[in-house]
């Protein structure tokens, strides 16, 4: 696939909107030697998301935008994500929509993880409607990012079966549990490694 790394990790950027605990997933692979990035850097599109609390404890550098004027939000954003090198971006639980002008910028080297079995149940409360349909599976998709919603080469997914007396809460937690291994297996695939 697209990515490849020298001796070097590949400086990394995580963008989350709330809880963040595949960012936490991800910096704790990020630590690892077979790990072929290292998070630099944190971009929370809410100030109050729990997830920043990850970077602090980390020491990695972080950035709130809140992406009400997203052209403004997305020119702050490429000039913190600059003076850091930041080479590849990794969207998790990251609630807003970048525009084609700044994915663009990063092409081919931003990641996202989306809690569905990707092409199926695109865009948001992916579980209501998942349930609603009496899907048997569900599961949970990393994929490149492009301009259009959730819609860029997969390259990695994990099903998970749909329970009797499922809840959204139960499918949402079952499947984040497959998140946080899935999004690091996704790294080293999409690195060939
Ligand atoms: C995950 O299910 C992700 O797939 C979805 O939002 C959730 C974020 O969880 N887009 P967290 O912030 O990583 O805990």
């Amino acid at each position: 696939m697209g990515l490849s790394t020298g001796r070097s990790k590949i400086r990394t950027a995580v963008f989350i909107s709330g809880t963040g605990s595949n960012l936490k997933s991800l910096i704790k692979f990020s630590k690892t030697n077979k790990s072929p990035i290292s998070i630099e850097f944190v971009v929370s599109s809410n100030s109050k998301a729990k997830g920043l609390n990850f970077a602090k404890i980390n020491n990695i550098k972080k950035k709130v935008l809140n992406f009400k004027n997203k052209n403004l939000s997305e020119k702050k954003l490429l000039s913190a994500l600059k003076p850091n090198n930041i080479e590849m971006i990794c969207l998790a639980g990251f609630m807003k929509i970048l525009t084609g002008n700044f994915i663009k910028k990063f092409k081919g080297k931003i990641l996202n993880i989306h809690p569905s079995l990707l092409p199926k149940y695109k865009g948001l409360n992916t579980h209501r409607r998942v349930l609603n349909n009496k899907e048997k599976y569900s599961g949970c998709t990393v994929h490149f990012v492009n301009a259009k919603l959730d819609s860029g080469k997969i390259i990695l997914q994990k099903k998970v079966k749909i329970s009797k007396n499922e809840t959204e809460a139960s499918l949402a937690k079952k499947i984040l549990a497959e998140e946080h291994k899935l999004y690091p297996k996704a790294i080293l695939k999409a690195f060939n490694l």
